[in-house]
Protein backbone atom coordinates (compact mmCIF):
# COMPACT_ATOMS: atom_id res chain seq x y z
CA UNK A 1 0.00 0.00 0.00
CA UNK A 2 2.57 2.63 -0.87
CA UNK A 3 0.27 4.86 -2.57
CA UNK A 4 3.36 7.03 -4.59
CA UNK A 5 5.03 3.94 -6.00
CA UNK A 6 1.92 2.38 -6.82
CA UNK A 7 1.70 5.92 -8.96
CA UNK A 8 5.06 4.83 -10.66
CA UNK A 9 6.84 7.75 -8.26
CA UNK A 10 9.70 6.29 -6.22
CA UNK A 11 8.43 8.48 -3.02
CA UNK A 12 6.07 11.44 -1.62
CA UNK A 13 7.23 14.01 -3.75
CA UNK A 14 5.74 16.98 -1.34
CA UNK A 15 7.57 16.09 1.80
CA UNK A 16 7.50 19.02 4.26
CA UNK A 17 10.98 18.59 5.27
CA UNK A 18 13.60 21.32 4.89
CA UNK A 19 16.20 20.52 1.84
CA UNK A 20 19.04 19.41 2.76
CA UNK A 21 22.83 20.63 2.65
CA UNK A 22 23.46 18.32 -0.03
CA UNK A 23 23.38 17.82 -3.83
CA UNK A 24 19.63 17.22 -3.94
CA UNK A 25 19.21 19.66 -1.69
CA UNK A 26 21.29 22.33 -4.06
CA UNK A 27 19.17 20.58 -7.40
CA UNK A 28 15.74 20.73 -5.57
CA UNK A 29 15.49 25.06 -4.67
CA UNK A 30 13.87 27.01 -6.56
CA UNK A 31 14.53 30.81 -7.02
CA UNK A 32 16.41 32.63 -3.82
CA UNK A 33 19.50 33.85 -5.49
CA UNK A 34 19.01 36.98 -4.14
CA UNK A 35 18.86 35.82 -0.98
CA UNK A 36 22.33 33.55 -0.83
CA UNK A 37 24.09 36.45 -2.39
CA UNK A 38 22.61 38.14 1.17
CA UNK A 39 23.69 35.01 3.20
CA UNK A 40 26.89 34.49 1.91
CA UNK A 41 27.84 38.57 1.97
CA UNK A 42 27.03 38.40 5.64
CA UNK A 43 28.82 35.04 6.40
CA UNK A 44 32.25 35.93 4.20
CA UNK A 45 32.72 39.91 5.24
CA UNK A 46 31.96 39.97 9.07
CA UNK A 47 32.61 38.25 12.26
CA UNK A 48 29.00 38.49 13.60
CA UNK A 49 26.35 35.97 13.97
CA UNK A 50 23.96 35.53 10.78
CA UNK A 51 20.78 35.82 11.42
CA UNK A 52 17.72 35.18 8.68
CA UNK A 53 14.08 35.92 9.66
CA UNK A 54 10.19 35.44 7.90
CA UNK A 55 7.28 33.71 8.21
CA UNK A 56 6.52 29.99 8.56
CA UNK A 57 7.23 27.69 6.18
CA UNK A 58 8.47 30.57 3.35
CA UNK A 59 12.25 28.19 3.18
CA UNK A 60 14.36 29.52 5.67
CA UNK A 61 16.01 26.07 6.49
CA UNK A 62 15.99 24.89 3.12
CA UNK A 63 17.73 27.94 2.21
CA UNK A 64 20.42 28.22 5.12
CA UNK A 65 20.93 24.47 3.95
CA UNK A 66 21.70 24.82 0.37
CA UNK A 67 23.45 28.28 0.98
CA UNK A 68 26.30 26.76 3.19
CA UNK A 69 26.55 23.56 1.10
CA UNK A 70 27.09 25.86 -2.08
CA UNK A 71 29.71 27.63 -0.17
CA UNK A 72 31.57 24.41 0.52
CA UNK A 73 31.16 22.93 -2.74
CA UNK A 74 32.11 25.71 -4.18
CA UNK A 75 35.41 25.98 -2.39
CA UNK A 76 36.16 22.42 -3.08
CA UNK A 77 35.60 23.04 -6.39
CA UNK A 78 38.09 26.20 -6.83
CA UNK A 79 40.76 24.30 -4.98
CA UNK A 80 40.24 21.45 -7.52
CA UNK A 81 40.35 23.28 -10.57
CA UNK A 82 43.77 25.72 -9.84
CA UNK A 83 46.79 24.23 -10.90
CA UNK A 84 48.94 25.83 -8.48
CA UNK A 85 48.35 26.58 -5.58
CA UNK A 86 50.34 28.61 -2.86
CA UNK A 87 49.45 28.94 1.04
CA UNK A 88 48.81 32.57 0.45
CA UNK A 89 46.17 32.17 -2.02
CA UNK A 90 44.41 29.73 0.04
CA UNK A 91 44.93 31.76 3.42
CA UNK A 92 42.41 34.23 1.26
CA UNK A 93 40.08 32.34 0.55
CA UNK A 94 37.55 30.68 3.55
CA UNK A 95 36.41 27.62 4.12
CA UNK A 96 32.96 26.96 5.47
CA UNK A 97 31.95 23.50 5.96
CA UNK A 98 27.88 23.15 6.96
CA UNK A 99 27.70 21.59 10.43
CA UNK A 100 26.13 18.06 9.49
CA UNK A 101 22.76 18.99 12.12
CA UNK A 102 21.05 22.09 12.94
CA UNK A 103 20.33 23.05 16.32
CA UNK A 104 17.27 23.88 18.24
CA UNK A 105 17.04 25.56 22.04
CA UNK A 106 15.70 23.69 24.70
CA UNK A 107 14.72 25.57 28.06
CA UNK A 108 14.47 21.73 29.82
CA UNK A 109 17.88 20.73 28.55
CA UNK A 110 21.33 21.80 30.81
CA UNK A 111 23.44 24.54 28.63
CA UNK A 112 26.68 22.33 29.11
CA UNK A 113 24.69 19.37 27.50
CA UNK A 114 23.54 21.88 24.51
CA UNK A 115 27.46 22.77 24.18
CA UNK A 116 28.93 19.16 24.24
CA UNK A 117 25.99 18.38 22.24
CA UNK A 118 26.86 20.76 19.57
CA UNK A 119 30.73 20.19 19.67
CA UNK A 120 29.68 16.75 19.30
CA UNK A 121 28.14 17.37 16.00
CA UNK A 122 31.28 19.63 14.88
CA UNK A 123 33.36 16.63 15.64
CA UNK A 124 31.28 14.07 13.92
CA UNK A 125 30.94 16.40 10.81
CA UNK A 126 35.01 16.74 10.28
CA UNK A 127 35.45 13.01 11.10
CA UNK A 128 33.07 13.20 8.09
CA UNK A 129 34.94 15.49 5.71
CA UNK A 130 38.70 13.96 6.53
CA UNK A 131 38.94 12.63 3.53
CA UNK A 132 37.92 15.80 1.53
CA UNK A 133 39.89 18.24 4.11
CA UNK A 134 42.78 15.76 3.06
CA UNK A 135 41.93 16.81 -0.59
CA UNK A 136 42.09 20.36 0.34
CA UNK A 137 45.60 20.05 1.57
CA UNK A 138 44.20 20.23 5.33
CA UNK A 139 45.74 18.68 8.43
CA UNK A 140 44.15 16.10 9.89
CA UNK A 141 45.85 15.84 13.76
CA UNK A 142 46.97 12.68 14.67
CA UNK A 143 43.64 13.25 17.25
CA UNK A 144 41.33 12.30 14.88
CA UNK A 145 41.60 9.10 15.11
CA UNK A 146 40.82 8.63 19.08
CA UNK A 147 38.25 10.91 18.76
CA UNK A 148 36.58 9.01 16.39
CA UNK A 149 37.06 5.77 17.78
CA UNK A 150 35.66 7.65 21.21
CA UNK A 151 33.05 9.19 19.52
CA UNK A 152 31.76 6.54 17.48
CA UNK A 153 32.16 3.79 20.13
CA UNK A 154 29.18 1.92 20.61
CA UNK A 155 28.85 3.32 24.18
CA UNK A 156 29.17 6.79 23.37
CA UNK A 157 26.66 6.39 20.56
CA UNK A 158 24.20 4.90 22.63
CA UNK A 159 24.44 7.61 25.41
CA UNK A 160 23.85 9.73 22.45
CA UNK A 161 20.67 7.71 21.21
CA UNK A 162 19.41 7.99 24.64
CA UNK A 163 19.67 11.77 24.59
CA UNK A 164 16.82 13.95 25.05
CA UNK A 165 13.96 14.42 28.06
CA UNK A 166 14.27 10.65 29.32
CA UNK A 167 17.97 10.05 28.28
CA UNK A 168 20.94 10.54 31.12
CA UNK A 169 22.65 13.61 29.59
CA UNK A 170 25.34 13.68 27.40
CA UNK A 171 27.35 15.76 29.75
CA UNK A 172 27.43 12.96 32.31
CA UNK A 173 28.23 10.65 29.09
CA UNK A 174 31.24 12.22 28.91
CA UNK A 175 32.49 12.78 32.47
CA UNK A 176 32.26 9.15 32.93
CA UNK A 177 33.64 7.74 29.78
CA UNK A 178 37.13 6.67 29.77
CA UNK A 179 40.09 7.90 28.23
CA UNK A 180 37.92 11.56 27.62
CA UNK A 181 37.02 13.62 30.74
CA UNK A 182 34.24 16.54 29.43
CA UNK A 183 37.45 19.50 29.76
CA UNK A 184 39.57 17.07 27.98
CA UNK A 185 37.20 16.87 25.22
CA UNK A 186 35.85 20.29 24.75
CA UNK A 187 39.94 21.44 24.37
CA UNK A 188 40.52 18.63 21.75
CA UNK A 189 37.74 19.70 19.57
CA UNK A 190 38.31 23.29 20.23
CA UNK A 191 42.23 22.92 19.14
CA UNK A 192 41.22 20.79 15.88
CA UNK A 193 38.96 23.68 14.87
CA UNK A 194 41.98 25.80 15.74
CA UNK A 195 44.64 24.06 13.53
CA UNK A 196 42.11 23.75 10.43
CA UNK A 197 40.84 27.34 11.00
CA UNK A 198 43.54 29.31 12.27
CA UNK A 199 42.95 32.75 10.70
CA UNK A 200 40.88 35.15 12.63
CA UNK A 201 37.71 35.70 11.38
CA UNK A 202 38.45 32.80 8.96
CA UNK A 203 36.34 29.98 7.79
CA UNK A 204 34.72 27.33 10.28
CA UNK A 205 31.74 25.14 10.52
CA UNK A 206 28.88 26.80 10.17
CA UNK A 207 26.12 25.71 12.74
CA UNK A 208 22.55 26.59 12.28
CA UNK A 209 20.21 27.60 16.02
CA UNK A 210 16.95 26.78 14.14
CA UNK A 211 12.94 27.71 15.58
CA UNK A 212 14.30 30.47 17.86
CA UNK A 213 10.81 31.48 18.24
CA UNK A 214 10.71 29.77 21.59
CA UNK A 215 12.77 32.35 22.92
CA UNK A 216 9.64 34.78 22.59
CA UNK A 217 7.73 32.55 25.08
CA UNK A 218 10.37 31.08 26.91
CA UNK A 219 12.23 33.33 29.48
CA UNK A 220 14.78 30.58 30.10
CA UNK A 221 15.63 29.91 26.10
CA UNK A 222 16.65 33.93 25.70
CA UNK A 223 18.93 32.99 28.90
CA UNK A 224 20.49 29.92 27.23
CA UNK A 225 21.35 31.96 23.98
CA UNK A 226 22.68 34.52 26.13
CA UNK A 227 24.84 32.18 27.95
CA UNK A 228 26.11 31.21 24.35
CA UNK A 229 28.02 34.09 24.15
CA UNK A 230 30.87 33.51 26.14
CA UNK A 231 30.99 29.95 25.95
CA UNK A 232 30.39 28.80 22.24
CA UNK A 233 29.53 31.87 20.33
CA UNK A 234 33.30 32.65 20.61
CA UNK A 235 35.49 29.73 19.55
CA UNK A 236 37.24 30.55 16.39
CA UNK A 237 36.88 28.26 14.07
CA UNK A 238 32.51 27.94 14.27
CA UNK A 239 30.53 29.96 12.72
CA UNK A 240 26.83 30.79 13.61
CA UNK A 241 23.40 31.23 12.21
CA UNK A 242 20.51 32.09 13.85
CA UNK A 243 17.28 31.56 12.34
CA UNK A 244 13.32 31.99 13.41
CA UNK A 245 10.29 33.28 12.94
CA UNK A 246 9.94 37.51 11.69
CA UNK A 247 10.66 39.87 14.72
CA UNK A 248 12.74 37.21 16.04
CA UNK A 249 16.19 38.30 15.62
CA UNK A 250 15.09 41.87 17.26
CA UNK A 251 13.95 40.32 20.22
CA UNK A 252 17.63 38.31 20.61
CA UNK A 253 19.18 41.63 19.84
CA UNK A 254 17.41 43.83 22.22
CA UNK A 255 19.22 41.39 24.88
CA UNK A 256 22.12 43.90 26.38
CA UNK A 257 24.48 40.70 26.35
CA UNK A 258 23.92 40.13 22.49
CA UNK A 259 24.15 43.62 21.33
CA UNK A 260 26.67 44.33 18.29
CA UNK A 261 27.08 40.51 18.08
CA UNK A 262 24.35 40.09 15.45
CA UNK A 263 24.13 41.04 11.37
CA UNK A 264 21.17 42.56 10.40
CA UNK A 265 18.32 39.64 9.77
CA UNK A 266 18.39 38.53 6.04
CA UNK A 267 14.22 39.01 5.35
CA UNK A 268 13.06 35.69 3.79
CA UNK A 269 9.94 36.58 1.79
CA UNK A 270 7.19 34.43 0.26
CA UNK A 271 8.21 32.78 -3.15
CA UNK A 272 6.29 34.13 -5.93
CA UNK A 273 3.53 31.55 -7.85
CA UNK A 274 5.90 31.69 -10.67
CA UNK A 275 8.84 29.79 -8.24
CA UNK A 276 5.66 27.84 -7.02
CA UNK A 277 4.69 26.35 -10.38
CA UNK A 278 8.84 25.01 -10.93
CA UNK A 279 9.07 23.94 -7.25
CA UNK A 280 5.90 21.16 -8.57
CA UNK A 281 7.35 20.25 -11.48
CA UNK A 282 11.06 19.76 -9.94
CA UNK A 283 9.75 17.80 -7.17
CA UNK A 284 7.26 15.67 -9.53
CA UNK A 285 10.73 15.12 -11.31
CA UNK A 286 12.62 14.16 -8.70
CA UNK A 287 10.53 11.57 -7.68
CA UNK A 288 9.95 9.95 -10.71
CA UNK A 289 12.55 8.25 -13.12
CA UNK A 290 10.27 8.03 -16.35
CA UNK A 291 7.34 9.26 -17.77
CA UNK A 292 4.63 6.77 -16.69
CA UNK A 293 3.61 7.75 -14.05
CA UNK A 294 0.27 8.87 -12.25
CA UNK A 295 -0.20 12.13 -9.85
CA UNK A 296 -3.34 13.55 -9.22
CA UNK A 297 -2.95 17.13 -8.15
CA UNK A 298 -2.70 18.92 -11.08
CA UNK A 299 -0.36 21.73 -11.17
CA UNK A 300 -3.46 24.15 -11.35
CA UNK A 301 -4.13 22.67 -8.03
CA UNK A 302 -1.24 23.43 -6.56
CA UNK A 303 -1.28 26.80 -7.29
CA UNK A 304 -4.64 27.26 -5.77
CA UNK A 305 -3.53 25.54 -2.54
CA UNK A 306 -0.42 27.97 -2.36
CA UNK A 307 -2.55 30.85 -2.55
CA UNK A 308 -5.22 30.08 -0.01
CA UNK A 309 -1.92 29.24 1.97
CA UNK A 310 -0.53 32.61 1.82
CA UNK A 311 2.05 31.10 -0.40
CA UNK A 312 3.58 28.72 2.59
CA UNK A 313 5.57 26.17 0.68
CA UNK A 314 5.24 23.87 3.69
CA UNK A 315 1.39 23.86 4.19
CA UNK A 316 1.20 23.63 0.11
CA UNK A 317 2.66 20.62 0.89
CA UNK A 318 1.08 18.90 3.41
CA UNK A 319 -2.83 19.65 1.78
CA UNK A 320 -0.88 18.60 -1.86
CA UNK A 321 -0.74 15.17 0.14
CA UNK A 322 -2.95 15.07 1.87
CA UNK A 323 -4.85 15.49 -0.88
CA UNK A 324 -2.97 12.14 -2.62
CA UNK A 325 -4.38 10.25 0.02
CA UNK A 326 -7.83 11.45 -0.26
CA UNK A 327 -7.75 10.29 -3.84
CA UNK A 328 -5.96 7.40 -3.19
CA UNK A 329 -8.39 5.42 -1.11
CA UNK A 330 -11.57 7.39 -2.99
CA UNK A 331 -10.34 5.63 -6.05
CA UNK A 332 -11.36 1.85 -7.08
CA UNK A 333 -8.88 1.46 -9.95
CA UNK A 334 -6.57 4.48 -7.85
CA UNK A 335 -6.25 6.29 -11.48
CA UNK A 336 -8.05 9.15 -13.10
CA UNK A 337 -8.13 8.74 -16.56
CA UNK A 338 -8.57 12.23 -17.41
CA UNK A 339 -6.83 15.52 -16.32
CA UNK A 340 -10.33 17.44 -16.08
CA UNK A 341 -11.54 14.90 -13.23
CA UNK A 342 -8.96 15.10 -11.37
CA UNK A 343 -9.67 18.76 -10.76
CA UNK A 344 -13.17 18.32 -10.16
CA UNK A 345 -12.07 15.68 -8.00
CA UNK A 346 -9.61 18.39 -6.36
CA UNK A 347 -12.89 20.96 -6.33
CA UNK A 348 -14.62 18.52 -4.21
CA UNK A 349 -11.86 17.35 -1.58
CA UNK A 350 -11.04 21.81 -1.09
CA UNK A 351 -14.55 22.12 -0.39
CA UNK A 352 -14.82 19.46 2.07
CA UNK A 353 -11.16 20.80 3.68
CA UNK A 354 -12.80 24.14 3.94
CA UNK A 355 -16.49 22.91 5.19
CA UNK A 356 -14.24 21.06 8.11
CA UNK A 357 -12.13 23.86 9.05
CA UNK A 358 -14.62 25.78 8.84
CA UNK A 359 -16.91 23.82 11.73
CA UNK A 360 -13.44 23.61 13.57
N1 LIG B 1 13.04 27.67 -2.62
C1 LIG B 1 12.51 26.45 -2.47
N2 LIG B 1 12.46 25.60 -3.51
C2 LIG B 1 11.92 24.38 -3.35
N3 LIG B 1 11.41 23.91 -2.20
C3 LIG B 1 11.43 24.72 -1.13
C4 LIG B 1 12.00 26.02 -1.22
N4 LIG B 1 11.89 26.60 -0.02
C5 LIG B 1 11.30 25.70 0.79
N5 LIG B 1 11.02 24.58 0.12
C6 LIG B 1 10.29 23.42 0.69
O1 LIG B 1 9.26 23.98 1.51
C7 LIG B 1 9.13 23.29 2.73
C8 LIG B 1 9.36 24.25 3.89
O2 LIG B 1 10.73 24.67 3.88
P1 LIG B 1 11.53 24.99 5.21
O3 LIG B 1 11.33 23.94 6.22
O4 LIG B 1 12.90 25.31 4.80
O5 LIG B 1 10.77 26.33 5.67
P2 LIG B 1 10.96 27.15 7.00
O6 LIG B 1 10.71 28.57 6.67
O7 LIG B 1 12.26 26.82 7.61
O8 LIG B 1 9.78 26.56 7.89
P3 LIG B 1 9.55 26.73 9.46
O9 LIG B 1 8.92 28.08 9.63
O10 LIG B 1 8.62 25.63 9.80
O11 LIG B 1 10.85 26.58 10.13
C9 LIG B 1 10.11 22.14 2.68
O12 LIG B 1 9.46 21.00 2.23
C10 LIG B 1 11.14 22.58 1.63
O13 LIG B 1 11.69 21.46 0.99
MG1 LIG C 1 12.71 25.99 9.48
Amino acid sequence: MELFKDWGIDENPFKTSPLEPNEDGTKLLIGRTDEIEMFNANLFNTPSLVTVEGPNGVGKTSLINVALYKCYENYYKWYKEEDEKNEKERKRKRLFIPCYRNFQIDPSKKIEDFIDEVLTEIAQTLLKRAKDLEDLGFEIPDDSTSIDKWLNSPMISSFQATLGPVGMGFTEAINSSKGFEKSGFRHKIKNWLQEIFPAKPGGGVVCTIDNLEIIGTSDSAKKNIEELRDSLFNISGIRWVLCGASGIVGNIASSARLKGFLHDPIEIKEVNTHCARSIYHSRIKYCSHNDSFYIPLSEKAFIVLFNRLSHNIRDTFKYASDFCMYTYYKMSDRKWKRESEKDICFEEWFDMRAIQQHKK
